[in-house]
């Protein structure tokens, strides 16, 4: 894609990359991605971020409709991630900049991604400036907003934020800012790539909102590092989705995640879901072999209860079920109501070790705990249909 201008003497510079389907090799992006970088013309020239190193040439391309490289005067790093830190190094070699800002835990990890040493490192700390003529760069550290090393940049003069990760989505388009497509699916897949990748760092997005509220930073247009930018009253918008996400509430929804080899534990799984269903709770049945993990952490994401179904194999749960365990884990979900079944053949562990990974996620369990031997009579789902039931209780009284 060209350069796409945002304000005057501000462009776009970032890549499309229309065929991503699985971010950073962990997490489903069916609708691609951007990597989004910007160029700022002043009496000074800088370049903030840059794109994965896949992409070295479009972006010099894009770059070079804009200003000679050697002209650059200062490159911003706000994250060291590949996707964005990936032509880093050939910027540094063809621009041979004046002076490259990077936070202090950017500085500390430089040398273990790149051969820096002759780099002209100026540690931002958070608050520092420099002056580009009428433009200025104003640096904020957001510690773990992922990673150690994020920080945001703003451009107090033009009013534009440009926030890294934070706000983004993964969602290849030919738009570029939100208000030029559905602010439905805009918000879906912000809410999805928060579940996926944000959701840990809950506390750490309430502070930084609180921050830059209580600094009265003055914005009109907010530019995260993937997807659509937001500008005028959709600014706004995205930091109050951001507050709620951050907040982790929860919703009259339940989701079923399980495995079975022959089927007793998925009949269980539709036992319990009429259950609650019938008490107006809104039910996802998720076979971890038919949904990818992604997907069942969107789902976890905003849900009131989490039942976890699995047989016991090999004195032990399926494996499908402890993988997408160890990632919802990873994305550390508050505020749960949690619950476990499953059925077995003759040692029947499988409850006890779904029970100690909800305890582990510090859920609310409610009990029983229903182990089937072998496959479910009508006690059994009669059993399972008010456990459905009771869990369908809880939430209503949690999110009343
Ligand atoms: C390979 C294999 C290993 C199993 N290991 C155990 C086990 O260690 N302990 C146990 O109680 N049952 C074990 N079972 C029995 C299953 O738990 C039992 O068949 C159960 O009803 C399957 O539930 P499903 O229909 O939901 O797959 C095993 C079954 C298979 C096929």
């Amino acid at each position: 894609m060209r350069p796409v201008q945002i304000k005057e003497g501000i462009h776009w510079v970032g890549v499309v990359d229309w065929n991503c389907r699985n971010f950073h090799g962990y997490a489903l992006s069916s609708k691609g991605t951007t990597y989004n970088a910007f160029y700022v013309e002043d009496e000074k020239r800088a370049l903030v971020d840059t794109v994965p190193a896949a992409f070295e040439s479009q972006f010099l391309c894009s770059v070079s409709q804009l200003t000679e490289l050697e002209k650059i005067d200062y490159i911003v790093v706000n994250h060291l991630e590949p996707d964005h830190s990936g032509c880093l190094a050939r910027m540094v070699e063809l621009c041979k900049p004046e002076k490259i800002f990077i936070s202090p835990m950017g500085a500390k990890s430089l040398a273990t991604f790149f051969d820096c040493k002759d780099w002209p490192i100026v540690i931002a700390n958070s608050g520092d400036e420099i002056s580009l003529g009428k433009k200025t760069l104003r640096f904020y550290e957001t510690k773990m907003l992922h990673w150690p090393d994020n920080m945001f940049t703003c451009i107090p003069e033009a009013k534009m934020l440009i926030s890294s990760d934070a706000f983004g989505q993964n969602w290849a388009t030919s738009e570029r800012f939100a208000d030029e497509v559905s602010k439905e699916k805009v918000t879906d897949l912000m809410a999805q790539y928060y579940a996926n990748i944000v959701n840990p760092y809950s506390p750490k997005v309430t502070k930084t909102i609180e921050f830059l509220e209580s600094i009265n930073l003055d914005i009109d247009t907010l530019c995260p590092d993937h997807g659509l930018m937001f500008r005028g009253e959709d600014v706004a918008y995205a930091c109050q989705k951001y507050v709620e996400y951050a907040e982790q509430r929860t919703t009259n929804k339940a989701v079923i995640i399980y495995d079975t080899m022959w089927k007793s534990t998925e009949r269980m799984a539709n036992a319990i879901a009429s259950g609650l269903a019938d008490e107006g709770i809104s039910v996802r049945i998720m076979n971890v072999k038919a949904n990818h993990h992604s997907d069942i952490m969107s789902e976890v994401f905003d849900a009131g209860a989490v039942i976890l179904g699995s047989p016991t194999h090999n004195n032990g749960i399926l494996p499908g079920m402890a993988d997408v365990l160890t990632y919802v884990k990873g994305l550390r979900p508050q505020n749960k109501i949690g619950a476990c079944f499953g059925s077995f053949g003759w040692s029947g562990e499988c409850v006890k070790i779904l029970r100690e990974w909800l305890e582990k996620m510090n859920m609310e369990i409610i009990d029983p705990n229903i182990k089937v031997k072998n496959r479910p009579d009508h006690k059994s789902y009669e059993e399972c249909y008010e456990l459905g039931r009771e869990i369908a209780k809880a939430i209503k009284i949690k999110n009343a």
